[in-house]
């Protein structure tokens, strides 16, 4: 994919206009929707119905304090690899956290399959319909690799047409770690075998929608492009809607479409 990524300037950034947000490809206008260099995709793309969508969405933390967001208009659809990118404290994580129904937008909707997440059954939203896969991947380290996947499945509360061991081990075959893993701590794992193993996880109940917070923050060049090779199949070949925020521009590269938040001045 060659997503062309006008970058904004220090000074630009500087006057924290609406226009330094946005992905631009081609002549350098602002868009609220990202704009897709695969040919083939961009008149497919407009024709699905977003999966999530950001509605004139502005977070602040505090009533009346300073906006972390300011009128978010973004769209994901399924079958799609989304970048979010940005300098630290734009709010990537902020719009993750509203995008994952932990927290309501101040102003604007967060809109699931046209529906609002702040009107709809927000924890069945989280447990069933999407995975989230954290920095610090949050698993167990004295539980097994299996064992964490299994006990994500039971969290979910969802009923699984197979023995759950049987489907924690397709899923770490299919994050690319061995069989002999699933009885392995995850102490005894390396980063990237955690990174791995917390993508495992993410999907034990299958969501339709993936969320990533930097997964592949701390990791070598090799083994983040085998774990986006996992994303894109993800969303290529199985429609999920996978949204990724990232620093890194290897990344946001081999995403299908940017946003690029710019950090608001107070
Ligand atoms: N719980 C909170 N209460 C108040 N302000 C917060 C809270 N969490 C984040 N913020 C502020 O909101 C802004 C955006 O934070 P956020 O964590 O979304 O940024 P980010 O883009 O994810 O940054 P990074 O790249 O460093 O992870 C920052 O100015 C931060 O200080
Ligand atoms: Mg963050």
């Amino acid at each position: 994919m060659t997503n062309e990524t006008i970058e904004t300037t220090t000074d630009a950034t500087a006057t924290a206009s609406a226009a330094a947000e946005s992905i631009v490809t081609g002549p350098a206008v602002a868009v609220t929707e990202p704009i897709t260099a695969g040919s083939s995709d961009e008149s497919a793309a407009p024709a699905v119905v977003p999966a999530l969508q950001l509605d004139h969405v502005s977070y602040a933390y505090t009533k009346g304090g300073k906006k972390v967001l300011d009128d978010k208009n973004y769209a994901f659809r399924p079958g799609r690899v989304y970048a979010i990118t940005g300098p630290s404290g734009a709010g990537k994580t902020t719009l993750l956290s509203l995008l994952s129904g932990l927290t309501v937008p101040t102003e604007g909707k967060v809109l699931y399959h046209g529906n609002d997440l702040a009107k709809t059954d927000r924890y069945r939203y989280r447990s069933h319909d999407i995975g989230v896969i954290f920095q610090s991947f949050n698993l167990l380290p004295a539980l097994t690799v299996a064992e964490n996947i299994i006990l994500s499945m039971d969290a979910s509360g969802k009923t699984f047409d197979r023995p759950k061991t049987e489907i924690a081990k397709e899923l770490i075959d299919k994050v690319r770690l061995r069989p002999e893993y699933a009885s392995e701590r995850i102490l005894h794992l390396s980063g990237g075998e955690q990174q791995r193993v917390a993508i495992a996880r993410a999907l034990s109940y299958d969501p339709t929608i993936v969320l990533a917070d930097e997964p592949t923050g701390n990791l070598d060049l090799a083994t983040q492009d085998d774990i986006m090779a996992i994303f894109k199949s993800l969303a290529h070949d199985e429609g999920k809607c996978v949204i990724i925020v990232t620093h890194s521009p290897e990344v946001a590269a081999q995403s299908d479409d940017v946003y690029q938040l710019a950090r608001l001045r107070g």
